[in-house]
């Protein structure tokens, strides 16, 4: 039988939060959540590290896809693309995005809000050498964010840049590389019975500043 929208619910229970348990650092807190992940066999199709990134246009329009998380620095959230996709046309022109995370096994969501700058040219070169040769060559060919013109271009572009490159690194391509988020925000919410989750929100409003830490209503 098939439940009803209405009727699909889950009664969260794995845990809580304490306020005088939580670290003074809302990265540390990240860092705690994320380790616990990674320190669990998840079935392959599940990626601990897909997080929503959400972007905005000067008309006042929003956007949202996922990206992978690819690195944590002190200050911030590291990912990957092409820079003159829609989203990275997006963030040149409204550094403001936000990020979001929802992790079921352990009912927890985090949602954090802050600027976006790209990462230094040798961080992502760095990252582009570490990847699959077939992923480099995606993200050469690919321009991403386009209309194709046909079902063939994408795959005729791959093969003339593997011919091209054929025995050698393929170089990362200049509209490729990486961003770093540096959030102002971060929210942890850990859901509890009866719909009481704990939401603890995290800000501060410059980078020099100590984060003042809230309680916020279910
Ligand atoms: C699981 C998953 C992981 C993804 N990871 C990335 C990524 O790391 N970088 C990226 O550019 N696109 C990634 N994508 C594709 C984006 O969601 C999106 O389709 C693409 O970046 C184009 O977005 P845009 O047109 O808004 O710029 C991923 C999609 C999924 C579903």
């Amino acid at each position: 039988m098939q439940l009803s929208i209405q009727d699909l619910r889950r009664n969260y229970t794995y845990g809580g939060l304490i306020r005088n348990e939580l670290p003074l650092e809302p990265m540390h807190l990240f860092q705690q959540w994320f380790s616990l992940l990674q320190s669990i066999e998840f079935p392959e199709w599940f990626e601990v590290n897909a997080m929503t990134l959400s972007t905005s246009d000067p008309e006042g329009g929003s956007c949202s896809r996922i990206v992978l998380l690819k690195g944590m620095e002190s200050d911030g959230f590291l990912f990957f693309t092409n820079y003159n996709s829609a989203k990275g046309r997006e963030m040149a022109m409204e550094p403001k995005v936000a990020l979001h995370f929802f992790w079921p096994m352990f009912d927890r969501q985090v949602r954090i809000e802050g600027l976006v700058v790209k990462t230094s040219p040798a961080i992502s070169d760095e990252y582009f050498a570490s990847r699959p040769r077939s992923s480099q060559l995606g993200a050469c060919a690919s321009p991403q964010s386009q209309i194709l013109l046909d079902d063939l271009q994408l795959d005729i572009a791959i093969q003339e840049l593997d011919n091209k490159y054929a025995g050698q690194p393929i170089p990362r391509p200049d509209n490729w590389g990486g961003y770093k988020v540096i959030p102002h925000l971060m929210e942890f919410w850990q859901g509890k019975p009866s719909r009481l989750h704990d939401r603890f929100r995290y800000e501060r409003t410059a980078s020099t500043e100590a984060w003042s830490l809230h309680r916020l209503a279910p």
